[in-house]
């Protein structure tokens, strides 16, 4: 649950419900038991009758004010630990008991009041006060746990607009570089071999073709199989990594064949993983397994690019639920004022679904990138 950070209008919220509250509860009692005191019990003990109904319930009002002033002054409504309330409410019903049989000598309710008199008061003061605080700071702190609860979940609402709004962007990324690589490379290399198939096609038909019409036709395979093997191959990865249908390890490897031989790579699964992968038992999401790929094509991309290494080294492993991705390489490290794009780009889609992603230099030299992805399946504690 998010914690909702106070403002000052609930916090007058608060107090306005707590004092509200807190007057009419006390405030109610206060006028039943003058009335009834005046009227009921006046025709029992005739003693009692001497004693007019208003100064009953003027003592009883007084004492209501207080109580609910020495509410305000403790700051019942900013209190929000449970021993600062129970102490507000002892503390407001001790002063209502006090200040009742106070203002009943100094009123005259009673012509003689006794020591008996004065210790029944007070209690029935206190046990007013203690009814009365409870039930206001009850409400009080109901409205509380409303309010954040709806704080929440307007919360939780705009944390998956924003998600969803960053898969979208994702999205958009994507196709745009599809219609940017469709339209830039495959277009015009196809745009060239068409028009050098016509100018063969024109020689043929009219018994012109020259000596070397063969070997622009093999130009034209050429460049047709490099459109084949490195555009759509290269788009059709980027929409979707080679052979992850089959799972995340061979995703893998199939990415560790495209790095130059140059280049030493090793894989590291840790058998937890292999498990979770085993295409007989799947347990891995389809897009669980994408983001895994993704971030090792971002480390393998960032190394070859940035780093110049001569040692790759991808890890798989299972850590408290999530998937651990790492990629190591024994290149130049990252430099002090490296801008980050493609990690941050990265970082906000994993942290979509709760991953994380970090960069960090290695001692000596070389770089690590960490991905984890949380996975649905895993053993809790795995
Ligand atoms: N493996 C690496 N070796 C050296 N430098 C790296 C490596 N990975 C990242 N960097 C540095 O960190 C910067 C940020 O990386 P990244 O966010 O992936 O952005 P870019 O789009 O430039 O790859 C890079 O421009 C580069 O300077
Ligand atoms: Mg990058």
């Amino acid at each position: 649950m998010i914690d909702r950070p106070p403002s000052p209008q609930d916090a007058r919220q608060d107090r306005r419900v707590l004092w509200v509250t807190a007057a009419t509860v006390a405030g109610s009692f206060g006028v039943a038991a003058a009335v009834q005191s005046t009227y009921i019990y006046g025709v029992i003990a005739p003693t009692w009758s001497g004693v007019q109904a208003w100064t009953r319930v003027a003592t009883n009002l007084v004492t209501v004010a207080v109580f609910v002033l020495v509410l305000a002054v403790w700051r019942q409504h900013l209190r929000s630990s449970a021993r600062d309330l129970v102490t507000g409410i002892v503390l407001s019903a001790a002063v209502c008991a006090i200040v009742r049989v106070l203002a009943q000598a100094t009123l005259g309710v009673y012509p003689h009041l006794t020591r008996d008199t004065s210790i029944v008061e007070m209690a029935t003061g206190f046990g007013v006060g203690v009814v009365s605080a409870t039930f206001a700071t009850w409400t009080m702190v109901s409205g509380r746990r409303l309010r954040a609860q709806a704080w929440t979940s307007q919360q939780l609402a705009v944390e998956r607009a924003l998600a969803l709004r960053a898969l979208e962007d994702e999205e958009v990324r994507v196709r745009r570089d599809v219609a940017e690589g469709l339209h830039a490379s495959v277009q015009q290399r196809l745009v060239l071999a068409v028009a050098q198939v016509a100018q063969v096609g024109r020689r043929l038909r009219a018994g012109t073709a020259a000596p070397g019409d063969a070997e622009l036709l093999d130009e034209v395979c050429a460049t047709l199989d490099q459109v084949r093997e490195q555009d759509v191959r290269g788009m059709s990865r980027l929409l979707y990594p080679d052979q992850l249908e089959v799972g995340l390890v061979p995703a893998v490897r199939a990415l560790l064949r495209r790095v130059p031989s140059s280049v030493a790579t090793r894989l590291d699964v840790e058998p937890a993983v292999r498990e979770m992968d085993d295409p007989v038992t799947p347990a891995l999401a389809p897009t669980e397994k994408l983001l895994a790929v993704r971030v090792v094509e971002e480390g393998i991309g960032n190394a070859l690019r940035h780093g110049n290494p001569s040692r790759l080294t991808i890890t798989l492993g299972l850590e408290s639920g999530q998937l651990a991705i790492g990629v190591d390489d024994d290149g130049e490290g990252v430099p002090p004022n490296a801008q980050r794009s493609g990690t941050n780009r990265l970082a906000e889609r994993l942290a979509v679904v709760g991953g994380t992603l970090e960069l960090v230099g290695l001692d000596g030299a070389g770089t690590r990138l960490t991905g984890r992805v949380p996975v649905a399946g895993a053993e809790p504690g795995a």
